[in-house]
Order: C-alpha cells, then structure tokens, then sequence
C-alpha cells in the first residue's frame, strides 16, 4: 500500500506525541512523515534528536515547505491563533488538512476557513479526539437509538481541577489573541460533544462569567515562576527546570517562540475568563446550561440529558494526568415507566480518555466511522462559534447573540 505523506505545521507538545511519533512509528506501513515547520528551530531539531527514528526536512518557511516537498495532508498544530492561517494556505496548496482543535478563534477566521474548504476540492478534518472516548460515543449512539425521545435539554458541567486549570493560566493558553479564551479553546470540545451527541446545530448563546481566581484577581504577582520573590507561600509555584523535556524544548525556545511556560498564574495581562456558564438554544428545540470552572476542587464532567421519553445521567471524574475514572458509576438511562438501566462503556486505551489511539487509527488507517465520529470544518465552526457567541454575549451584558449572524460577516 502506497502510504499517504504528511507534514507538520507546529512542532509542539500535542504534534509530538499525537501525530508526529505515531506516523513515525505505530503508523509507518501506512503513514509517513516527510517534513515539519515551526517558527523555532529548536522544537524541529528536538523532534529529529528526540522524537523521531530518522530525521525529516525542517522549515521556518511554511510556503517553502509546501514548494519544495510533496505531501498528501498537512497536520496543523500551532497555537490556535495561526491555524486559521495555515489551514486556509494548505487547503489552497491542494492539501488535505487535519487540524487540532479549536479550529480557528474567531468568526472571521472560521469564514475564511469555511470559504477556503468550499472553493478547493479538499478536506477538512477536525480532530475532537474525545468523541472518540468510549463514554462519549455509547452516549452519542443511546441518544441517536432514540432511547431518550426527543432531547429537549442538556445540563454539561465541566470542573478543570486547580492543577490542570492552572497549567491554561501559565502559559499562551491565558491570553485571548491566542487561544481566544477557554470558551474557545477548551469547550469547543465540550459544545463539539453536545452538538454530536444530540444532532443538532446551535442557534443563539447566552453567556455570563469572569476572571475571578488568577491574573489580576490574584493575591501577588511576578512575571513567572523562576526567580519569583513569593514562591514559598505561592500554592501555584513551580520550578519547570525540573523536567527534563523543558530544559531541551520549551526553555532553549523562548527567545523563537516568547512562549514562557511558567507565567505566573496571577500575571496582570490574562485577559481570558476563569469561569462562565453558557446558555446555547438549538435549532432542533434542545436547550443546553453548560459550565466551566477552572480553579475546582475536582476534575470531570456531569452531564444530564433530558427527553421526552427518558433521561440519561453520567458523570466522570479524571486525575488530569491519565483521564482514569475515579467513579465508574457508568451512564445511567432512566425511562418514564421507572425502568432504570447501567450502560458500561469499554474501557478505552490511550491518553484523552481512550479518545485518541482510535482517532489516529481512523486518520492514518482509514477505515470505517460509523458513528460519524470524523469530524469535518462544519462541526470545527458549530462548537467554536458557540465560544464566539458566548465572548461576544459576555461583553454586551449577557445579550443572546445569533450564530448565524457571525456566519453573515
Ligand atoms: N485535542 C487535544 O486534546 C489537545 C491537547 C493539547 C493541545 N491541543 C491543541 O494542539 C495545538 C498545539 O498545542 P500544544 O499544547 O502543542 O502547544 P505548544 O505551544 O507546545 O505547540 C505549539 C507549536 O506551534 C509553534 N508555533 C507557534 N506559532 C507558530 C506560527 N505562527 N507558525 C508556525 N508554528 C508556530 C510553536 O513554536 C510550538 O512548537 C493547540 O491548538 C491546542 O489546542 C489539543
């Protein structure tokens, strides 16, 4: 079998460990890894050091890149800010792309990627590696059997624990000109879950929130963690020189990529909300009350779904290092006649919770998806534009704001 070239733009954490170690090794009888770009020379050098059996080209010029190596997708990894950028030039190069979420952070963005997919005869892959969690798709497909009616609302609660929570407020993640916000950055994957789950497309968001524990809510502030004067009473400190994949990648980069990975937590210029609850209405009817806290006591999330003939329950609890449940209480169908019935998804394999060793095998194997679980630029835009909509709603004094309206521009 011919195997399919990729290359890779953003040679970061999530590149190396999802896609470019992978294609170079679990992967190689059908995938191969022929090029990598990133604006820091010491992340593609580490990647060819450290990461890969062979070394591959390696470019500070994407439009070199695409000049001078032939490829069949293009993986795009940067922070969220360029993928929009990059996306759009690789669909325009003749390229398939795979993008990791958020598929882009803003509206006009998301047009542009929307306009660019349409015009070229190429696709878009979005990559919502938790759909692919064993919980994620037995929920998708009861709902989809029509075991609970017609849904009619949907309650998500997503708590990120203070160590994870705290990991987006240290680093690009906590400024909104690169991740948009956790609006955008982290619940796209949890409004992805929700649009999925229930079929149906978001029409107008609601949304309140703030940034009530880090940044400028904070009791004291540096500028990061090395040589910080409160680092004895600070809960939040952390010497990043003590992993040795610092000091070889994100440390000898900074100069490349101004990407401080331990910024202090309560730092001045945060600009993105630690916390909001989110009102989205569904063009089917649905009604979903979704909520992010990024400084609780626990980590995990409890979903209710409501529908005119059953109600389905689960909640899941993570350490945020391995996604294990803590609690396997198993998703709970509850009907009108008083039937009560425990749904125990597989166990999955592979870090996101079993989400994303069944992603790459669809991506790099082919292969069938039958729960539609692939997701394309539509679905990228779907979930993102609820972020959009929320920030947007946030600013305008909890006004409900019409997706189709940033669709219009
Ligand atoms: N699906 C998931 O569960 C999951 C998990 C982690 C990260 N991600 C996503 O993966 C992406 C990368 O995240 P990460 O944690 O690896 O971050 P990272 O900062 O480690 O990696 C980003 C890489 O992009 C490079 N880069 C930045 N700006 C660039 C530009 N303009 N052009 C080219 N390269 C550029 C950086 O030098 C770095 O190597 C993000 O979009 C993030 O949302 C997804």
């Amino acid at each position: 079998m011919a195997r399919k070239k990729y290359a890779i733009v953003g040679a970061g954490g999530r590149a190396k460990s999802m896609f470019a170690k992978p294609i170079a090794t679990t992967f190689k009888e059908s995938a191969e890894l022929v090029a990598i770009c990133d604006v820091s020379q010491v992340h593609m050098d580490y990647y060819n050091t450290d990461v890969l059996p062979s070394p591959v080209p390696t470019y500070k010029s994407f439009d070199r890149m695409v000049k001078e190596v032939p490829f069949d997708t293009l993986i795009v990894t940067t922070r969220d800010r360029f993928h929009s950028d990059y996306i759009v030039k690789g669909l325009k190069a003749g390229k398939n792309v795979i993008t990791e979420k958020p598929m882009t952070i803003d509206e006009k963005r998301c047009r542009a990627i929307l306009d660019a997919e349409k015009k070229s005869r190429k696709k878009v892959t979005v990559t919502f590696n938790y759909r692919w969690a064993p919980p994620a798709t037995l929920i998708h497909n009861l709902v989809q059997a029509g075991e609970l009616g017609d849904v009619v609302t949907v309650d998500m609660h997503w708590p990120l624990d203070l160590r994870h929570g705290a990991s987006y407020f240290r680093r690009w993640h906590s400024h909104r000109e690169f991740s948009g916000g956790l609006q955008i950055h982290k619940s796209t994957h949890h409004f992805d879950l929700v649009n999925w789950m229930i079929n149906d497309v978001p029409e107008k968001v609601s949304a309140q929130g703030g940034l009530d524990f880090y940044g400028k809510a904070g009791p004291f502030r540096n500028d990061k963690c090395r040589g910080c004067p409160h680092q004895k009473k600070c809960q939040f400190y952390i010497d990043i020189r003590n992993w040795e994949f610092n000091n070889k990648f994100y440390i000898p980069a900074e100069k490349e990529t101004g990407y401080i990975f331990d910024q202090c937590v309560f730092h001045e210029s945060i600009n993105v909300e630690d916390n909001y609850q989110v009102m989205v209405q569904y063009k089917g009817g649905a009604r979903l009350a979704y909520s992010l806290q990024a400084f609780a006591e626990w980590e995990g999330y409890r979903l209710e779904i409501q529908g005119t003939t059953g109600r389905l329950e689960y909640l899941e609890r993570h350490d945020t290092h391995d996604w294990e449940a803590k609690e396997d209480v198993g998703i709970v169908v509850m009907k009108k006649d008083g039937s009560r019935q425990v749904h125990t998804p597989p166990k999955g394999e592979g870090g996101h919770g079993g989400g994303d060793l069944p992603l790459q095998r669809a991506l790099f194997e082919g292969g069938k998806d039958p729960y539609g679980r692939l997701a394309g630029a539509q679905a990228g835009a779907n979930s993102i534009l609820v972020g959009v909509a929320a920030t947007k709603s946030m600013q305008n004094n909890n006004a409900w704001v019409k997706i189709s309206d940033l669709l219009k521009g």
